[in-house]
């Protein structure tokens, strides 16, 4: 008996321990991965209540069937003597209630999924004049929104007023992407020459809290590094980030270093990127919906960067912007170790180490253009 528990120790033991430890490990995983369940608007409310409504329904129909499997076992089991069992093969009534109880169970379930179907759909969508319309333009590897009503391009952030619904019209002028913000709203796929729809609310009081997007379909190399961000404003911050980015770009001293870092723009990155009042005109902004999704069209390349300063996220989402982490000292032009601490500046310097495979392949820079652009961008707040 010894024996044989001590082997079974050592067979069973590591694997009991793993299963034990495993929710330590996963909820690591948690930290910044967002959760369906963990819902912060009506319509991924909706899609999270048919996932309660069916593990409610598969746990009583789990409990139900194991416990009369195991009460039958030991109630039922052989003992000595026993006579041969009444044999019930073709009882009608049990033939029945095994057809009919999994069907009303079926149907139950089919009344939540369609029921979350209706609530979700294109067709139930609220219009009204407060309506927020985005086109969320999928890249390979990088979301761009452009607020139609407004003529504003920003890339890897979503600005959205809370407790508003907001309307997107998804475009691809490449691949296949998908659109998700788990806690939000569920997968929309982005075809080329083909405009979804989708529609959403934040709820109240979610204002200040951002929400990470993915890209669910995979669309190249870089399709896990396609994020991006939803971050909720209150109706009046919305309203004055709007007004801020309707604005052209700074235009910097001239002779100071931003100045300098201008004119290396203007002359290495015009050919792909766009910044409102220096290559591109406000009312020039390609209108996506008419450009963006025609293969041979000719939209931006890369990001609109009227408003860099401003932004969140770069290259996709992969890396911070980090103005805001450290009073923007990591990005000041005179940090000795830009190169190293500068995200802005990483990503100029070697923009396929970071992300190996994205559009963007300009010649090496040297140490003191990069600064200059470093001090020109970070400045187009
Ligand atoms: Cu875009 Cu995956």
């Amino acid at each position: 008996m010894r024996m044989f528990f001590s082997r079974g120790m050592k067979r069973w033991g590591p694997l009991a321990a793993a299963v034990l430890l495993s929710p330590l490990l996963l909820t690591a995983c948690g930290e910044n991965s967002p959760s369906i369940l963990n819902t912060a608007g009506p319509i991924a409310a909706h899609e999270s209540d048919v996932f309660w409504a069916i593990l409610w329904i598969a746990t009583i129909v789990f409990v139900g069937v194991e416990g009369m499997l195991v009460y039958s076992i030991f109630r039922f089991r052989e003992r000595p003597g026993m006579g041969t069992p009444r044999q019930n093969h073709g009882d009608l009534r049990f033939e029945l209630a095994w057809t009919i109880i999994p069907m009303v169970i079926l149907f139950v379930v089919l009344f939540y999924t369609i029921r979350g179907l209706f609530q979700v759909a294109p067709e139930a969508e609220p219009i009204s004049s407060s309506t927020v319309t985005v086109e969320a333009i999928g890249h390979q590897w990088w979301w761009e929104f452009y607020y139609p009503k407004y003529h504003i391009t920003t890339a890897d952030t979503m600005h959205i007023p809370e407790n508003t619904d907001i309307h997107v019209d998804l475009y691809s002028n490449n691949v296949i992407h998908s659109f998700w913000v788990p806690e939000l709203t569920g997968k929309t796929d982005v075809v080329p020459g083909h405009s979804n729809t989708k529609w959403f609310k934040a709820d109240a009081g979610t204002a200040g809290q951002d929400f990470l997007g993915i890209c669910a379909e995979y669309c190249g190399t870089q399709h896990g590094n396609m994020r991006f961000s939803v971050h909720v404003d209150t109706t009046d911050s919305f309203q004055s980030w709007i007004t801020a980015q309707q604005q052209a770009a700074v235009t910097p001293t001239s002779g100071s270093l931003a100045a300098q870092g201008e004119q290396i723009f203007s002359q290495e990155c015009t050919s792909c990127h766009g910044i409102v009042g220096v290559d591109i005109k406000s009312a020039s902004i390609p209108d996506p919906s008419v450009v963006c999704d025609a293969p041979s069209a000719s939209c931006l390349i890369g990001p609109n960067l009227t408003h860099f300063g401003s932004r969140q996220y770069i290259a996709g989402g992969v890396l911070t912007n980090n103005v805001s982490d450290d009073g923007g000292q990591a990005c000041n032009p005179n940090n000795p170790q830009l190169l190293q601490q500068c995200h802005l500046a990483q990503w100029i310097n070697d923009p396929q180490g970071v992300k190996p495979g994205n559009d963007m392949n300009i010649g090496q820079l040297t140490p003191s253009q990069i600064k200059a652009l470093v001090a020109y961008l970070e400045g187009l707040k």
